[in-house]
């Protein structure tokens, strides 16, 4: 496998049954983050896309994404060293411009200086499958609007069209629904559903999510025989 996704979901719920706030919640959510991503790159996966925050998420209380993105900044000063003596690179997808323009600022900077990583970390924020669609179509309507659009060249409009499409993509928590994730990306990818909270996903469940992905047979569309 070349690329794992996850909907990381659950963490409100994780916090809920410890009578702690939600944000203690998503701060062990990154935990498992971080957890996750060293069990990639033992399993030789070159590509990790993880959902942090959709486009949706928007709507919920002030308090909660405010607490969000001082966890994702806080997350990106205290982890750049280590993320740039292990060799990830750091992506970001989604509408970046819907951010502040200081975490714009410290996104484009931790961006420049893991460039030379050779394991991506892809971190899905103000991130919508319709809306990078649409982004798309927008900015192809820009660049050739007379010339017949082809599958090749759209994808080239994605936000991040050189990362291949996702082999799986795990989504915990129980709920068995994408919230707008990778849409375009998704079309042949496998699945792979646990009631484990995230910050509950450890090793055991990661080998499991392997494991399940090592025995499905991915046709896309075509037969052998
Ligand atoms: C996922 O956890 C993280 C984000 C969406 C930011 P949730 O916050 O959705 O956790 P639940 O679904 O309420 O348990
Ligand atoms: C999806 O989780 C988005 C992320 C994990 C960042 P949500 O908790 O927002 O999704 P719904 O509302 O259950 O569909
Ligand atoms: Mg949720």
């Amino acid at each position: 496998m070349e690329h794992l996704a996850i909907i990381m979901d659950g963490n409100g719920r994780w916090a809920k049954a410890r009578n702690k706030p939600r944000i203690s919640g998503h701060r062990a959510g990154a935990e498992a983050l971080d957890r996750v991503m060293h069990y990639c790159r033992e399993a030789g996966i070159r590509y990790l896309t993880v959902y942090a925050f959709s486009t949706e998420n928007w709507k919920r209380s002030k308090a909660e994404v405010s607490g969000l993105m001082k966890l994702l900044s806080n997350y990106m000063r205290s982890k750049e060293k280590e993320l740039v003596s292990n060799g990830v690179r750091f992506r970001v997808v989604g509408r970046k411009a819907d951010l502040s323009t200081k975490i714009q600022r410290e996104i484009a900077a931790l961006e420049e200086h893991t460039r030379g990583g050779d394991f991506t970390l892809a971190v899905a924020l103000s991130y919508g499958g319709r809306a990078e669609i649409v982004d798309a179509a927008n900015e192809w309507r820009k660049t050739n609007p007379g010339k017949p659009l082809t599958e090749e060249d759209f994808r080239s409009f994605l936000y991040a069209p050189d990362i291949p499409d996702p082999d799986l993509i795990v989504r915990t928590s129980g709920e068995l629904r994408t919230s707008n994730f990778l849409l375009w990306e998704s079309a042949y990818s496998e699945y792979y559903f646990t009631d484990v909270l995230w910050p509950d996903f450890d090793r055991a469940e990661f080998d499991k999510a392997l494991a399940s992905y090592s025995k499905r047979e991915r046709r896309m569309g075509g037969r052998l025989k």
